[in-house]
């Protein structure tokens, strides 16, 4: 179990105010959600101060602060910000990328013999099949989610290689319609001639829309026709940079600093780090930049470590030029030879390594070097002559072998900083928020002197409450924080409180958290992989999360540094542990049995052995649940969390027992416990990361690791128990015990923050206030004596039920503007469930 030590805020200036007496108003707020020791509150209302400084400066913010992290997962690139509109355009899915995939995934035969064939006809080297028809014969493509998105008025441009065997040549008919085949645009005829590779063009406007469009092509007469890289772009990108526009539009309205990417777990993780001899490449290897630059039809698709195919399509040229697009500072991360992401292995081939460390050298010459360099000629002859301003470079992503990755790292940084001294090389302190790799890392990282570490945690909306002073003790002489990758544990409003107070830290301590973006940035709806995300979209529509309108705000009002405040914080009572009780699974098929829930006192307080029906279970509409043999089964081992509930939702001091047994699939089991209770609910995940390590995720603290080795057999069955008291946990397997952890009680979640920045140029002074409670915040806001500002404040304002969701069709968290009138010396009342920023403009100015 981790355990924490409380930290001593910095010395700011605290400025006491007394606070009027109040009378008690009507109850405010609502929902589902409510923090741990808050629950119990009646009062309607909290009063508090704050107190401003605003001649006392705090820490500078670099511009660059806030950005975004870019991954390709939940088909974030293709099927998502990459334009293309055909999926599996080069005939390359396999089952290695995905088990459930052929050459024709996304397609389907009108007619004639299609043959996929890998062989020396091959388009190139690297792209691997193509696609033969014995004439007359056509194919029909479906695009992404519903299929083709096809907007009336607007451009698409086709291409396609082609060759045929008849020397009169073959004709091609293109057509863009809707499922039943109804025309959507006029169709295109062209005459492939030539039994060598040729690339053909045409473009359709379309007469009508839909969101289910298809591709169909076809070829006449008789004999052979091959077709390789069918693509269908729509002719309006983001900046003709062939990027989807609204899903471009709604990152660059973020205004974000920086762009980290490709990833993730998806960079360093792969089965491969190098090429296979026989083919030049390998379909399991690690995200390689040079794999994805050049003409498209020579860039060799991939598995993706997210269990899809990866076109590259949109690769680091497309990166970078996005960057570029956006105003943003490139950081891209490249594998350090040593996996992460549940899969710890690390490289014994030094040649390998030193492959990689030019490649390397190779891509910061791609990007900042001149245009008669080597690798800066490819990046001017895909149309970028000037450099594209590479600063910071990330090596590696989220190790759990601490020294094996920093023997890699180091070699890695020597050899850029040999001969790129300019360039900040950031290290990394693996998956976690604390822990033994966590800290080693850091030792490591520290010790060597490297200049900033990317650090990553995925935690619930509590933990984020908690640890708002999570960077005040953090050594302001040592590496700064890259935190690369951070969210609250689900898409709701409450969880994007959560992350807008913890935010109020890291821009109070911007002297040493210097870069920071939530994670994952996009996800497509009918694609997902994970979740919480920040931008949701299908083939037509996208939205923001709650999350996405909480970042949108403080990327759009940074300031440019901390002014110092204080501000009085909020009673709390710590609560028992409380709730419901659950079964799970993720991608796995299990069998439960002999459910038993008792009170402390031995007392039964529910059974089922399933001897009759599962009536007494609540789904979430997800899972193939059903009574088998006397066991509660769940036979899908395609879903993740297909959660079932029963129980009292106020249940505290409790012991919950049950068999499990695994029957297939990739895992093991989840048991979530305390649901519905009003604080975050636990989830025991025992076989979780592809069933090589276990753990207990949620309640007030993030994550408590018990076993990298607790691993669940198939067909075995297994007594699991929670016995729960006050606030600790006991967990037993088979009778041992396996775990016992109290719920963090030494912190309090507060949930009412702010900070404070000044923005230079305005001179205005912008406090931004957090109130994450079902209360409202009476605010008496002091600027000292001496102050002027205006009478009146613009305020935006996030406002809502914690459980409020963001979705195609409905999005009640949205910023609103409104008018605030201020003083020296003035009360504001926040709303429950709000985050406000008001921006106070001098007077004299
Ligand atoms: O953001 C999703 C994943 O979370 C990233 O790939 C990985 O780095 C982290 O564990």
């Amino acid at each position: 179990m981790r355990s924490r030590s409380l930290t001593l805020l910095p010395a700011v200036l605290a400025v006491a105010l007394a606070v009027p007496a109040l009378s008690p108003a009507s109850a405010a707020g609502g929902g589902g959600y409510a923090l741990p020791g808050f629950a119990a509150q009646a009062a309607a209302r909290t009063d508090y101060t704050i107190g401003i400084d605003p001649q006392a400066k705090g820490a500078p913010i670099d511009h660059t602060m806030y950005g975004v992290f870019f991954e390709d997962i939940n088909r974030a690139a293709d099927g998502g910000l990459y334009a293309e509109l055909v999926q599996n355009r080069s005939f390359e899915y396999d089952p290695a990328d995905n088990a459930g995939y052929t050459p024709l995934t996304g397609w389907a035969p009108t007619g004639g013999t299609l043959d996929v064939v890998d062989d020396d006809a091959r388009l190139n080297e690297r792209n691997r099949r193509h696609l033969k028809l014995g004439l007359p014969a056509g194919i029909i493509n479906a695009g992404y989610n519903s299929g083709i998105n096809v907007e009336r008025d607007e451009k698409y441009d086709f291409s396609a290689w082609a060759r045929t065997d008849q020397a009169a040549g073959t004709p091609l008919t293109v057509g863009l319609t809707d499922p039943a085949g109804k025309e959507l645009a006029p169709g295109l005829k062209i005459q492939v001639r030539g039994d060598g590779w040729t690339k053909y063009t045409g473009t359709f406007r379309a007469r009508e829309s839909s969101t289910t469009g298809r591709l169909l092509v076809s070829g006449g007469g008789a004999g052979t026709l091959r077709l390789d890289m069918v693509s269908l772009m729509p002719r309006d990108t983001y900046k003709g940079h062939g990027l989807r526009e609204d899903l471009a539009e709604k990152i660059a309205a973020l205004k974000p600093g920086f762009v980290r990417f490709p990833g993730g777990c998806l960079v360093n993780t792969g089965s491969h780090y190098g090429y296979d001899a026989s083919t030049g490449y390998e379909r399991k290897r690690s995200y390689q930049w040079k794999d994805t630059i050049g003409p498209i039809e020579e860039r060799a698709t991939s598995a993706n470590f997210w269990g899809y195919n990866q076109s590259y399509g949109l690769g680091y040229y497309e990166y970078f030029q996005f960057a570029e697009d956006i105003g943003a500072m490139p950081l891209p991360v490249v594998p350090a030879l040593v996996t992460g992401c549940g899969q710890n292995r690390a490289t014994d081939d030094p040649a390998l390594l030193q492959r990689h460390i030019q490649d390397t050298l190779d891509l910061i010459e791609f990007a900042n070097g001149p245009a008669d360099s080597t690798w800066g000629r490819k990046r001017a002859e895909m149309g970028h002559p000037a450099p594209f301003g590479l600063t910071h470079l990330g090596v590696g992503n989220e190790e759990n072998l601490p020294d094996a990755f920093f023997a890699n790292f180091t070699r890695f940084r020597a050899a850029i900083e040999a001969r790129y001294p300019d360039i900040t090389v950031v290290g990394n302190s693996g998956p976690d928020d604390t822990g033994d790799t966590f800290d080693r890392l850091w030792q490591l990282n520290r010790d060597a002197g490297v200049e900033m570490v990317d650090e990553h945690y995925y935690n619930s909306p509590s933990w984020f409450l908690e640890n708002n002073d999570r960077y005040d003790s953090y050594d302001r002489n040592g590496p700064k924080v890259f935190l690369g990758e951070y969210a609250s544990q689900d898409n709701r409003f409450a969880n994007a409180l959560a992350e807008a107070a913890f935010m109020t830290g890291l821009e109070r301590n911007a002297d040493v958290v210097k870069l920071a973006s939530y994670a994952p940035l996009l996800s497509n709806e009918d694609y997902v992989q994970w979740r919480p995300d920040m931008i949701w979209f299908d083939n037509d529509a996208s939205w923001g999360s709650a999350s996405y309108e909480v970042q949108k705000l403080f990327m759009n009002n940074v300031g440019d540094h901390v002014v110092k405040s204080t501000a009085s914080g909020t009673p709390w009572n710590p609560q028992p542990i409380t709730g419901a009780i659950g079964l799970s699974s993720w991608a796995t098929s299990v069998a439960y049995d002999d459910v038993k829930v008792t009170a402390a006192d031995g007392r039964e307080l529910f059974a089922d052995d399933f001897s009759g029906d599962a009536s007494r279970w609540t789904g979430n509409g997800t899972g193939d649940w059903g009574v088998v043999d006397g066991a509660y089964v769940q036979a899908d081992t395609g879903v993740t969390n297909p959660l079932v509930t029963a129980g009292d939702p106020t249940w505290s001091d409790f012991t919950f027992s049950v068999k499990a047994t695994k029957r297939s699939g990739g895992e093991g089991f989840l048991i979530p416990f305390a649901v519905n209770g009003g604080g975050n609910p636990f989830w025991w995940n025992l076989g979780g990361w592809n069933n090589t390590r276990s753990a207990v995720d949620g309640g007030n603290s993030s994550r408590v690791f018990h076993s990298d080795d607790t691993t669940i057999e198939t067909g075995r069955t297994y007594d699991l128990r929670v016995e729960v008291r006050g606030r600790t946990v006991k967990l037993f397997i088979d009778g041992r015990k396996w775990a016992e952890f109290a719920d963090d009680t030494n912190r309090a979640p507060e949930p009412f923050r702010q900070v404070v920045t000044r923005d230079q140029k305005t001179g205005e002074l912008i406090l931004k206030v957090v109130n994450a409670q079902a209360n409202a915040a009476r605010t008496k806001v002091d600027l000292g004596a001496g102050t002027w500002v205006l009478p009146a404040a613009e305020a935006t304002v996030l406002e809502g039920l914690p459980d409020d969701v963001n979705t195609e069709f409905t999005q009640p968290v949205k910023a609103r503007k409104t008018q605030v009138r201020v003083s020296s010396g003035f009360t504001h009342t926040f709303p429950p469930h709000s985050v406000t920023f008001l921006r106070l403009k001098d007077k004299r100015r």
